[in-house]
């Protein structure tokens, strides 16, 4: 059994990767990031506020509870159909919003939501290393904010997979040379956001760090299966 912890800011290309990796070694892939983003659709769907700066938490916390203990959620961890649904609907669309994304550290950063998240998060990755449960393969990629550090800091392969911001931004937008927030969302507020519960623009100790910034697709999966291979 092989975890491979994978963190990140936003547009660093980490869930292309870590879905293309989980691929190439038949692994399971958990997408973190996805279910911190339907817990803010399911919020938004509930009709909580997100907006402004004081939201109600304990409204938050309760409807995240719900959506978990109610069996509402449900997330498929093949790499080929990664899958997210609330009571049945594929929601693997509308997570990508802008919507979603300019709302979902207002939920990411209640510590209580973040406590179920990281609880359900362990199981699956536990789930994946039982012999006789469903299994992709001898391992799982888990990509995120805190894997490396709170989900799984004892992974057998931890990588910080960064990139120079405005690479990051441009990836984003689909432009060469983009400034922040033009014609896509602005990655450094969402990390700046982000960064107020989660550390993951520096490497924790014993945390491999891969800057692609100057990398292609291929370049920073040779990097990451090398990483990977080494441990297997
Ligand atoms: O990775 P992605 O950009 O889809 O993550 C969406 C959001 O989910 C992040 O901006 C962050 O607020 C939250 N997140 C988190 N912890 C994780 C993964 C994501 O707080 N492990």
């Amino acid at each position: 059994m092989i975890r491979v912890a994978i963190d990140g800011p936003a547009g660093v290309g980490k869930s292309s990767t870590s879905k293309a990796l989980a691929r190439h070694f038949g692994f399971a892939y958990l997408d973190t990031g996805a279910m911190y983003r339907a817990c803010a659709w399911w919020c938004l769907h509930q009709g909580i506020d997100l907006d402004g700066d004081q939201v109600d938490e304990q409204q938050i916390t309760e409807a995240v509870a719900e959506f978990f203990t109610g069996d509402h959620f449900d997330i498929g961890v093949d790499p080929d159909h990664p899958s997210i649904t609330a009571d049945g609907e594929d929601i693997s669309e509308a997570i990508r919003s802008s919507e979603v994304s300019s709302h979902v550290s207002k939920v990411s950063n209640v510590i209580p939501v973040r406590h179920v998240l990281i609880a359900a998060q362990r199981a699956y990755i536990a789930r994946e290393s039982a012999a006789d449960s469903f299994s992709l393969g001898r391992g799982i990629v888990a990509e995120g904010r805190d894997i490396t550090t709170v989900v799984a800091p004892d992974a057998e392969v931890r990588v910080l997979l960064t990139a120079r911001e405005e690479v990051r931004q441009a990836r984003r937008t689909g432009q060469a040379v983009a400034g922040a927030g033009v014609g896509g969302e602005d990655v450094a507020a969402r990390d700046r956001a982000d960064s107020k519960v989660t550390s993951f623009l520096t490497a924790a100790d014993g945390v491999t760090t891969v800057d692609n910034s100057d990398m292609d697709f291929q370049q920073t999966m040779d990097v990451l299966i090398t990483l990977v291979a080494d441990a297997v």
